[in-house]
């Protein structure tokens, strides 16, 4: 299996690429900051010789960059398997108070630059017939969120109907299509945010459940399913002066 992983050097990302490579994944490794890519290699390498790690550095906001990586690493690899949408950023600031930059940031690398890997992802799985792309959503787009949550909500939830999307026109081919809505996982994005609610999953736990669900194939997937999936649905239907207290 060769799997290319955007967002790869921190966070759920990185621990995604150690796990995979411990399942016996080649991997392709994308970020912005290549130095920590290299060291993750190295760990990763260190641990499993065998496998063949390929790294880039790539801002997903530069959509031109996302398109030729994403060629490049198929060409490379022999053939790319599964393509992990996770690259993201967690800014965002109460609409209408001059934070218009953050807001839009978000909504650029969250939706907009998930898109463009989308695209180039399905480009590759269209021509070979086959593949797995997975992106990487969140509980928060299960619903309106309020104050500086409600740009990154948004970005999450249009990218799991992008998602969802190419779930129905793809049924019955060999093009699968994975929606990840992962809760609290300790990570360099909530790290500040919120360090000591009890609905924290360590790095390691909550993307076990994450590789889980990928490997099963799965449509959607709230992960860990506890405590999230009996959340989801309280929060599904709960009135708005209740979500306003989970965000
Ligand atoms: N942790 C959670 O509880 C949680 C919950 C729900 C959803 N998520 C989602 O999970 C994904 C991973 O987040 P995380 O929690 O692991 O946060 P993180 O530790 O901050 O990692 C974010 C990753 O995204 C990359 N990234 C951000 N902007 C980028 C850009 N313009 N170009 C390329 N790469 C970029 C960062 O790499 P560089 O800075 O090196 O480029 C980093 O590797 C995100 O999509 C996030 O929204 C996380």
């Amino acid at each position: 299996m060769k799997t290319l992983i955007t967002g790869a050097s921190s966070g759920l990302g990185a621990e995604m690429a150690r796990q995979f490579a411990a399942l016996g994944h080649d991997l392709a490794l994308c970020a912005r900051r290549v130095e920590r890519l290299e060291e993750l290699r190295a760990e990763i390498l260190a641990a499993h010789p065998e496998r063949t790690v390929v790294l880039r550095a790539l801002d997903v906001d530069d959509h031109d960059a996302v398109f030729r990586t994403v060629r490049e690493i198929d060409a490379e690899l022999g053939g790319l398997d599964r393509v992990i949408v996770n690259a993201g950023i967690g800014e965002g600031a109460p609409i209408g108070t001059g934070r218009f930059d953050a807001n839009r940031r978000t909504l650029v690398t969250n939706l907009v630059s998930a898109l463009a890997q989308c695209e180039a992802a399905m480009e590759i799985f269209r021509a070979a017939g086959r593949g797995h792309l997975v992106v990487v959503s969140s509980m928060s787009a299960l619903r309106g969120m309020p104050g500086s949550m409600a740009a990154y909500a948004a970005s999450k939830a249009g990218i799991a109907s992008i998602a969802e999307s190419l779930r129905a026109e793809l049924i019955g081919q060999d093009i699968s299509v994975t929606t990840l809505f992962p809760g609290y996982i300790r990570s360099e994005m909530n790290e500040k945010a919120a360090p000591t609610t009890p609905l924290m999953a360590s790095t390691s736990d909550g993307v076990r459940a994450m590789v889980r669900a990928i490997e099963s194939g799965a449509g959607e997937a709230i992960v860990p399913a506890w405590p999230w999936r009996p959340l989801a649905v309280a929060l599904r239907h709960a009135p708005l002066r209740l979500v306003r207290r989970f965000a």
